[in-house]
């Protein structure tokens, strides 16, 4: 698949950047995207997309969007109107500090900080070995697995169900809420999948009101419970208003489940695909925390972000007028020659691997350290416990362009 992306003869290259249209992804890109991300750097990197957009994909070209808050502005308030209309979905996805420009995102987001410190984090540690563990024993017993429901996407949910301590019997339906609000996220959506998705909002919302109700009646420890500190939490004498606890509590379960469950899945997929580099971490150990730098690299979980240019800005040698929208591709960045040595192969000692995969500037991932964590421990107890895993079937792919991972992969041991 990654001789592909080095191989492609100039024209065919050339062809395929200029018929690149978000809006019209073909089976073969959601399977390897990777060939067309290096035509459009090499012969389209600020490519215009026939709705009037721009698709950007050079490595420093992210940066600068991403460091430049007041030009490219991340508030979508504009952009969603004419996508949800005044629904569910409009109000979840605008009140998310992700969707927000300071200063309302600078004071969320340091409450949002502040609730997942390095203590909260650290804290969660042994039960996520715990969790861990009894997944692997589960798996010891049926030899036949399915990596991502029995295991990659078993995880984080039961970690921010935790990390907000909904009650276990209470879990069940969060994954499929979080499904369906992200769903609605891709570039072009089915009227099935919005009336999925708002539906979800509103019974998300319904159950949270009930969880708050419950802890502010019966605060948990605010070092430890994530809800508790963002009821307590207080920024310069404000604490969140109602609707930003709701949505925000939405927006932290969807934002740490997906992403994470990809990282998971990707992970252990790339190695059962580059023995060399499997047996590698499997000799060494320590290189657990490169790979999975590498891994959040090569496979990025989250491959498209979103802005709107504010005023007249040129990047890449491309004048933008203000009010364009612009993609961020994390995906075509992390693999810049310019910028990665040798991008299309993976090396788990990759250093220095200053990758985009939680993106960079004021909006980068506010759950990095609890994703490096979970991925680290993950992937080092799976190896170390069955080293000779294999697939035993072809993988299944999500079908989504904006987060990329597997719906299913059958696996032995
Ligand atoms: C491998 C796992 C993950 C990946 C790849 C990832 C990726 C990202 C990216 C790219 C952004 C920036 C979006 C943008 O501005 O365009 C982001 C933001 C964010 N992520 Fe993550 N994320 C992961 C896991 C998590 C987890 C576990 C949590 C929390 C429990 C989390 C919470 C957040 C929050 C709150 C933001 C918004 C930050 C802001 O706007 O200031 N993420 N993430």
């Amino acid at each position: 698949m990654n001789a592909n992306a080095r191989d492609l003869a100039p024209d065919l290259a050339a062809d395929l950047a200029a018929n690149f249209d978000i809006e019209k992804l073909t089976g073969e890109f959601y399977a390897d995207p990777y060939p067309t991300y290096r035509a459009l750097r090499e012969h389209a990197p600020v490519k215009l997309m026939p709705n009037g957009s721009r698709f950007l994909t050079r490595y420093d070209d992210l940066v600068t969007a991403y460091k430049n808050t007041k030009l490219f502005s991340s508030d979508k308030r504009r952009e969603f109107l004419p996508k949800y209309g005044n629904s569910p979905l409009y109000e979840h996805h605008t009140t998310s500090l992700v969707f927000n420009d300071p200063p309302a995102h600078t004071r969320v987001r340091r409450l949002i900080m502040g609730a997942l410190s390095p203590r909260a984090i650290a804290g969660m540690e042994p039960d996520l070995i715990a969790l861990v563990d009894r997944l692997l024993d589960a798996i010891a017993a049926k030899r036949r697995f399915e990596l991502i429901g029995d295991f990659a996407a078993a995880i984080p949910i039961e970690v921010i169900g935790n990390l907000l301590d909904v009650p276990r019997d209470e879990r069940e339906p969060l994954r499929d809420w979080s499904l369906a609000i992200l769903g609605a996220l891709e570039p072009v959506i089915s009227a099935q999948a919005f009336a999925r998705g708002n539906k979800a909002v509103t019974d998300f919302l319904s159950y949270l009101e009930l969880l708050v109700d419950r802890r502010r009646a019966k605060p948990g420890n605010p070092d430890r419970d994530v809800l508790t500190c963002l009821i307590q939490g207080e920024d310069n004498g404000e604490r969140l208003t109602a609707k930003e606890l709701l949505h925000n509590c939405i927006f932290l379960l969807n934002a740490g489940h997906e992403t994470t469950t990809n990282l998971i899945g990707n992970g252990l997929v790339a190695l059962s695909e580059h023995p060399a580099q499997k047996k590698r971490l499997i000799e060494h150990p320590a290189m657990i925390k490169t790979a999975v730098e590498e891994i959040l690299r090569f496979e990025s979980s989250n491959q498209l972000g979103n802005r709107m240019t504010t005023g007249p800005v040129e990047l890449g040698g491309v004048a933008l007028p203000a009010g364009t929208p612009v993609t961020l591709c994390i995906g075509a960045a992390n693999r810049d020659p310019l910028q990665f040595s040798d991008p299309e192969h993976l090396d788990i000692a990759r250093t220095p691997n200053r990758h985009l995969a939680f993106a960079t500037g004021a909006h980068q991932c506010a759950g990095m350290a609890l994703a490096r964590l979970e991925g680290g421990i993950t992937i080092s107890r799976f190896l170390a416990r069955f080293p000779d895993y294999a697939l035993n079937g072809p993988p299944i792919r999500g079908g989504r362009a904006r987060f990329r991972g597997f719906l299913s992969v059958p696996c032995v041991i």
